[in-house]
């Protein structure tokens, strides 16, 4: 009876060759006559690791090893697929008891395989695949274990990737310009999937190479898109405002099946520029020699508030410079101001003159304003 229960844990299902299951019928109707056989207590045959040392490199020979235990039973053989596809087997009891079976991308070094593994040398691009390792047992189990991993083979060494140059803002812009974004960027080894610009990390423009139309547009306040002008690597915006100002992120993504991507982001600061140049304003209307010199310089309205400063013969002037200030305007524009105080002495005085100047500047554009002060008495002549 013990002998039945044994049969009963042998799974009758398993797909085999003709050859082995008329084995296993001429196995079963022996053992059944003979009743007085005992198998004794059955360890089970098992895979305990398949290693496969993925992701491998072209050119790499690596050892495909699968580690199994026999537990009681006999190895009847060890085999390897590749996709299903059987490429070695090592049968103890057959011979020869190694067979190949040649498969692309697969080249057995036979001096360093043996009955757990496989060495593959040379691997290629066409190595990469699913590998599978299964072993079976003999009579009277005739038990069955497989496990399958996947090998990845990649050529970096070879393979150039997407990457972008550089993002090209002209920044500072001043308000009501129109400008191009370019964003030029190298494919490498792959082909161009997408290319996104982004404000403020909210998408404002793609570019498909595949579909129609290629290019789409998210408005966003401040952000005019002139498509015309835009491309595969550019995006050109119309009539920047205030608020056409901050980040400004290029995406560019390759076609299947990697899908890299590259991002880079760069500032665009938008400026108004002061309407008109400083104003200059006296304290006094007359001074002598020994006198403090008072004046005071207002900026026009700008975005930011401009920079101020003052020099005496065009001498930038460090010291003397008093109650600085910034008034931001209702309609968010700003203007400074910055006073000068010194005395006013003789050495100064060139050509019976002494000329102060004020320059105001907001990023790259400034406006100035100049006053001649003369040492005798006061004459007072402005010019911009
Ligand atoms: C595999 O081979 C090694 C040495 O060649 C041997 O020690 C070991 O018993 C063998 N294992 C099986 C399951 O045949
Ligand atoms: C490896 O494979 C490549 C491509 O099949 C072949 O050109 C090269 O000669 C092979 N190298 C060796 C050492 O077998
Ligand atoms: C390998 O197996 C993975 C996961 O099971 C599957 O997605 C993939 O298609 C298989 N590859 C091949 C070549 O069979
Ligand atoms: C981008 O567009 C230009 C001009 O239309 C074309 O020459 C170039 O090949 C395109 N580049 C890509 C990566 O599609
Ligand atoms: C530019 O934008 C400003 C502010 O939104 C608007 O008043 C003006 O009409 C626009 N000019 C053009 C040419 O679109
Ligand atoms: C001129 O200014 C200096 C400090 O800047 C002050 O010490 C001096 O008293 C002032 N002279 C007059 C006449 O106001």
């Amino acid at each position: 009876m013990q002998m039945v229960g044994s049969l009963q844990n042998y799974d009758m299902t398993r797909v085999l060759p003709f050859k082995a299951y008329f084995f296993e019928l001429l196995v079963f109707l022996l053992i059944t006559s003979m009743p007085a056989f005992d198998f004794g207590h059955h360890i089970p045959l098992k895979i305990n690791m398949f290693y496969v040392p993925s992701p491998s490199e072209v050119g790499d020979s690596v050892l495909l090893r699968c580690d199994y235990e026999l537990g009681n039973e006999a190895l009847y053989a060890l085999k390897f697929y590749k996709n299903m596809i059987e490429f070695f087997r090592y049968a103890p009891e057959d011979h020869p008891s190694i067979m190949i079976f040649l498969t692309p991308g697969v080249n057995v070094d036979l001096s360093k395989s043996g009955n757990s593994s496989v060495y593959l040398r040379n691997l290629t691009l066409e190595s990469s695949g699913n590998y599978t390792c299964e072993v079976s047992s003999g009579p009277p189990y005739f038990s069955f274990k497989q496990i399958t991993k996947q090998l990845k083979v990649e050529d970096s060494r070879h393979h150039i990737p997407l990457e972008i140059k550089m993002l090209h803002i002209p920044s500072p812009a001043v308000v009501g310009d129109s400008i191009l974004l370019r964003c030029d960027y190298d494919l490498g080894d792959e082909t161009l999937y997408n290319v996104k610009f982004y404000k403020d990390l909210e998408e404002f423009y793609i570019y498909y190479t595949k579909r129609i139309p290629s290019m789409l547009v998210f408005p966003q306040p401040g952000v005019n898109v002139d498509l015309s002008k835009s491309g595969n690597s550019s995006v050109y915006l119309r009539n920047l405002t205030l608020e056409s100002a901050g980040s400004y992120t290029c995406e560019v993504t390759s076609d299947a099946p990697s899908f890299f991507f590259d991002i880079i982001t760069k500032q665009l600061e938008v400026v108004v520029p002061p309407s008109e140049g400083p104003v200059l304003t006296e304290e006094n209307s007359d001074y002598k020699i020994g006198e403090n010199v008072s004046i005071r310089c207002h900026s026009g309205k700008s975005k930011p508030a401009p920079d101020l400063k003052w020099y005496i013969n065009d001498q930038p002037v460090i010291s003397h410079l008093h109650n600085k200030e910034t008034i931001v305007h209702p309609d968010q524009l700003e203007s400074s101001s910055l006073a000068l105080s010194f005395r006013l002495m003789s050495d100064e005085i060139q050509n019976g003159k002494v000329t102060v100047k004020c320059v105001a500047t907001v990023k790259h554009i400034s406006a100035e304003t100049s006053i001649e002060i003369t040492a005798s008495g006061f004459k007072l002549s402005a010019f911009h």
